[in-house]
């Protein structure tokens, strides 16, 4: 909380997305809608909190549960909790509705989980996502992975990536495989110690931990691979060679079994070598056949992907793409009259169709046209006594620095033609 005399700063773990970063933000998400509609995703909007039912359905042994939800009273007694992730409010939103299948949305939202704050990790992170319901067709993955992996290439234009793919196998598969791992950290009790609990409930978790004196241990440990039952081990060899027939690098790797306890099946990350290890994850997804039914609908499969934002773009900083596009305006309004006139052209310009501002103020002329170039403008259009009188303006192009007048009233239909013509 701030003192007296200090100001206000956003909380712990949140951050502000200001201008000129946002414009960037803006097209990030653009070009992520554009592939999306390509692919015949519409967009789904939920809310920001759900009952605290929906969101412990990530798992009670997922950390987004267990040690990072925010979950509060409302006014009425109501436990609800903000969104840790847009798959849970997307099945919700599923099984309430019940819509046609294959349903197939892409969202933009802002998730919360209370982490220890650094780069890259944060307390309010936003992501881009897709998920699909109703299709359990192998080349549905390869589809939905092919959607994230095109973005990341060819929208923002990252080279530094690699694609990591697993299968968590069917039902049977995991209870072989929880079993056998299970027994291999009870052998490891002594290294493991208080964690062993954790071990207990849910023995896929110890597989993500990043403790440095667990790491031998863990890479010596049993792999989901040699426990897929032969329908699995099927469908996966199906998703490789879709990934093969449309060019999609991969890496198999046998320990990548995701944060998130609703997986089941394919599972795909992301990483940036451009990003620290602990968080070079910038998206990942996978299969989660069995959530639909977990929150009440009818048995239904489902797959899909997030893709942080904030990763993505420090991904982009690092390897020096996706640069901002540059914001402006078509028109600046230089006023040097006075009164409501530079009021009503800005409005006539926005009416016309123009990108169009002005100065505040009544500023000296000079300064006006400073505010103009700092604005990126392509023309100014000043508003000046003599010519007024004569129903003119004087017009510039601020790039060549030729100018000349034009009638007032014409004014909005001839820059309107000019920037038809040559679009910036
Ligand atoms: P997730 O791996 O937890 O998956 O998050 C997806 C991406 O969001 C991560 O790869 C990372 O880029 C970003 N991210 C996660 N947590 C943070 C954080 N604290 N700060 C900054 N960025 C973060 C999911 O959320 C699943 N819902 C993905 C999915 C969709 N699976 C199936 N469908």
């Amino acid at each position: 909380m701030p003192g007296d005399r200090d100001v206000f700063r956003a909380p712990n773990g949140t951050h502000d997305v200001l201008p000129p970063e946002s414009d960037r933000w803006q097209a990030f998400v653009a070009a992520f809608a554009m592939r999306a509609r390509r692919a015949n995703f519409d967009l789904l909007v939920t809310p920001i909190f759900e009952h605290v039912e929906v969101v412990q359905k990530l798992g009670a042994t997922t950390d987004a549960v267990s040690k990072e939800m925010y979950d509060f009273l409302d006014k009425g007694g109501r436990r609800l909790a903000l969104r840790a992730d847009g798959t849970a409010s997307v099945v919700r939103s599923f099984a309430q509705h019940q819509p046609v299948t294959p349903w197939k949305v892409w969202y933009v939202a802002p998730n919360f989980r209370y982490e220890r704050p650094q780069k890259g990790r944060y307390r309010q992170h936003w992501q881009v996502g897709v998920e699909v319901l109703g299709v359990d067709d192998a080349s549905v993955d390869v589809e939905v992975i092919a959607l994230a992996d095109g973005f990341y290439r060819r929208e923002l234009g990252l080279q530094h990536l690699r694609l990591l793919i697993n299968s968590m196998g069917d039902a049977d598969t995991r209870t072989r495989y929880r079993a056998v791992l299970l027994q291999y950290w009870r052998d490891h009790a002594a290294l493991i110690g208080d964690d062993m609990a954790r071990a207990e409930a849910n023995p896929l978790r110890v597989l993500d931990s990043k403790r440095d004196d667990w790491q031998t241990m863990i890479d010596a440990a049993p792999q989901i691979g040699d426990y897929l039952t032969d329908t699995a081990a099927a469908d996966f060899e199906l998703v490789q060679s879709g990934l093969r027939a449309l060019g999609i690098d991969f890496e198999i790797a046998p320990r990548l079994v995701r944060g998130l306890d609703y997986y089941t099946g394919t599972t795909f990350e992301f990483q940036s070598s451009a990003l620290d290890a602990a968080q070079n994850a910038v998206g990942g997804g996978g299969r989660y056949d069995g959530l639909v039914e977990q929150m009440g609908g009818k048995p239904t499969p489902g797959i899909g992907f997030g893709i942080g934002i904030e990763r993505g773009l420090i991904a982009c900083d690092a390897e020096g793409v996706f640069a901002a596009p540059g914001a402006s305006v078509d028109v600046f309004v230089i006023d040097a009259v006075g009164g409501l006139s530079s009021l009503t052209l800005v409005e006539e310009l926005r009416g016309a169709g123009l990108s169009a501002d002005r100065a505040y103020g009544a500023r000296a002329v000079k300064k006006q046209w400073g505010a103009a170039d700092r604005a990126g403008a392509r023309w100014g259009v000043m508003l000046a006594p003599r010519e007024l009188a004569d129903g003119t303006v004087v017009v510039k192009e601020l790039a060549s620095g030729e100018q000349g007048e034009v009638k007032r009233d014409e004014v909005a239909a001839w820059l309107r033609t000019r920037e038809d013509e040559t679009p910036r």
